[in-house]
């Protein structure tokens, strides 16, 4: 990387790789790829969801004047924002800086982030005749997200890039509701009024996400995550008929990718064991459940990732360490664990909070 170094990083702590005779990139013999296949070190892998963003100072001088959209598809702008956490905050890994609607906008739907709201779409999916305009994404349709994949994968080095997708679900509610939704209200009319319909539009959804992971796994993304953000408002009944199967044609088909995949959503915690089902490697767990119990309920032998309340990074420090710790202990109960925030990084939280809390989990480690 061409900025400041971190002085440390946690695989040059004298770790060795379970098999030396199998030579790989850097980047997919990381303590993230390595927690995430279940082999966990002295202390867990880090990175924050949304820690490209407005959080930082930096962020916000480079965005000046340039749209959310219009960011996501420029290469250089997504390379530079997507190394400044890295650099800052010395995370274990990079989230690609992109959106879950960009392949979305890339396939024609209009759609607009409009700051301080989420993404709004100006013609809600709602019938056969809208649905029908929702055509396959290809890979030439999101070139610049190709591009910056291979500019970010050369950059970081050993440090893992990690690409994202939106899951089926959380796609579908924008589409259906216009717009952010708190109750997901017109969702749930149409999954259980129409199933056809529901089932047809889930379906479409999938193999644009699949194809959009696909996209960055084969520009060398070294692992990816599927956000169904808003899955927690649904009962388990409603999940495992509406989604889970849709879910499932994300992830299962790129088992044989070779790169680690997690699940993530928020106020999930009646439906973890499904979501695992669902083929991931790696179960995300927002704060509401502590990774211990999250681990029962997950199983044998499951990896997890969390659980910090991003929140509680607005209290002091001394509040801030405790909870990193406990977060830290609960998630030794997993055969894996990889330390994230519950949910996103809050727009008002201090930067220097979230690099004091990388170098407290990395100094864990020594104790
Ligand atoms: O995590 C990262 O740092 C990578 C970048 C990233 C963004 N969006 C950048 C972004 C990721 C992984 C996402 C995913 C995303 N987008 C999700 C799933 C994750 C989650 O938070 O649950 C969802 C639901 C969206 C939809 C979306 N896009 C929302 C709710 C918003 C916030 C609207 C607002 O302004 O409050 C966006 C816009 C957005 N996406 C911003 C960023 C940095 C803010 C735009 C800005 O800086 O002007």
């Amino acid at each position: 990387m061409q900025a400041r170094r971190c002085d440390r990083t946690p695989w040059d702590d004298g770790r060795t790789m379970s098999n030396p005779l199998t030579p790989a990139p850097a980047a997919a013999a990381s303590p993230l790829v390595r927690a995430a296949r279940g082999h966990p070190g002295a202390s867990p892998p880090v990175w924050f969801m949304r820690q490209a963003g407005r959080s930082l100072p930096e962020y916000r001088a480079l965005r000046a004047g340039t749209s959310m959209l219009d960011a996501c598809r420029d290469p250089a702008l997504i390379t530079e924002i997507t190394l400044q956490p890295v650099r800052r905050h010395c995370v274990d890994a990079a989230i690609l800086f992109s959106d879950i609607v960009v392949p979305l906008v890339a396939v024609g739907v209009p759609i607009d982030i409009v700051p301080g709201v989420g993404p709004v779409v100006a013609h809600p999916v709602r019938t056969a005749d809208d649905l029908a305009q929702l055509r396959p994404l290809t890979p030439a349709d999101v070139s610049y997200v190709r591009e910056a994949v291979r500019s970010l994968v050369s950059e970081l080095g050993r440090v893992p890039l990690i690409g994202f997708a939106g899951a089926p679900f959380t796609l579908a509610s924008y589409l259906v509701e216009g717009g952010p939704s708190r109750d997901h209200a017109r969702t749930k009319a149409l999954m259980h009024g129409d199933p056809g319909l529901w089932h047809a539009l889930l379906g479409r959804l999938a193999d644009i996400a699949r194809e959009f992971l696909r996209v960055q796994i084969d520009a060398g993304a070294n692992a990816v995550q599927l956000f169904d953000s808003w899955a927690g408002a649904l009962s388990l009944a409603d999940y495992d008929a509406f989604v889970l199967p849709h879910s499932r044609s994300v992830l299962e088909p790129l088992a044989d990718a070779g790169v680690p995949r997690i699940h993530f959503g928020v106020g999930t915690g009646e439906l973890l064991a499904s979501m695992r089902s669902a083929g991931a490697d790696v179960v995300g767990v927002d704060w509401r459940v502590p990774l211990d119990e999250a681990s029962r309920r997950l199983g044998p032998g499951a990896v997890v990732q969390g659980n910090l309340d991003p929140a509680l990074l607005l209290a002091d420090w001394p509040v801030v360490e405790r909870a990193v710790r406990r977060v830290v202990a609960e998630g030794r109960a997993a055969s894996g664990h990889i330390f994230n925030l519950g949910h996103g990084v809050l727009p008002d939280t201090d930067p220097d909070v979230l690099t004091r809390v990388v170098a407290l989990i990395h100094s864990l480690s020594d104790e």
